[in-house]
């Protein structure tokens, strides 16, 4: 079993996350354990301060080490893996997600809201995430994008193979789906789909994979190795 701690200012911004769908699934079945913890509990001062003046001047206000790091020590363990949600950090991809999924299993993940964190912070930190080049009010939502995506790839969270053709887990974009009717508003499902040929069916669906990602998102080609099937197709 996975085990997740999260650190917020704000655990109630993960209720409905956290009681939803596959992730309570997820949850319910043992697939992962997840904890919410507000480190201003951990705040040594009597007014439960968690942020301050930056030295220098400026802007806002700088979360400061003592509360997130006393929190942080009660969990951390040699197995732990700390991630810091920041926009500063590496960005969240697919294959990251993977790696998480399959080789971690105790992420600690600690969320900022409105202001920065002491530069000391970083020296407790494995890896900083974020999840793409904009600025949040804080870490919580993109601490959520992260758990949601690992904990979907745990083994027993959904059905084992309905992630082997997730967008991006080959390095291409999913191929087009349809479900009933067979017909809506004039426009009619492909017919190699409706021919049980499941070779025919097959290479129609990467051959549609790569056409979308080189329409949609050529730069995931950019540095691919293609198969020997698939050099075919892009020659077709
Ligand atoms: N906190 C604020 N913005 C963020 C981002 N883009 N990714 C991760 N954490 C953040």
């Amino acid at each position: 079993m996975m085990k997740i701690d999260i650190l917020s200012l704000f655990p109630e911004m993960f209720e409905g996350f956290l009681n939803t769908s596959i992730i309570k699934r997820a949850i319910d079945a043992k697939v992962v354990e997840v904890n919410v913890h507000d480190f201003r509990e951990f705040a040594d001062n009597k007014h439960k301060k968690v942020d301050d003046y930056p030295y220098g001047g400026g802007q806002g206000m700088v979360l400061m080490c003592q509360p997130i790091l006393d929190c942080l020590k009660t969990l951390v363990t040699k197995e732990s893996l700390v991630i810091l949600m920041s926009p500063q950090g590496q960005t969240l991809n697919q294959a990251y997600s993977q790696k998480l999924a399959h080789e971690q299993k105790h992420l600690i993940i600690i969320c900022g809201h409105y202001e920065g964190f002491d530069e000391r912070i970083r020296d407790y930190v494995d890896v900083e995430l974020s999840i793409g080049d904009y600025v949040l009010t804080g870490g919580e939502l993109a601490s959520m994008v992260v758990c949601d995506s690992v904990i979907r790839l745990l083994e027993g969270a959904i059905r084992e193979t309905s992630h082997e053709d997730d967008s991006f887990s080959d390095g291409l974009l999913e191929y087009p789906q349809y479900t009933r009717p067979y017909e809506y508003d004039g426009s009619v499902v492909p017919e190699v789909l409706m021919s049980g040929h499941h070779e025919n069916i097959r290479k129609w669906r990467l051959h549609q994979s790569l056409l979308k990602t080189y329409r949609k998102r050529p730069d995931l080609l950019q540095n691919r190795e293609f198969s020997e099937e698939e050099l075919k197709i892009l020659q077709e």
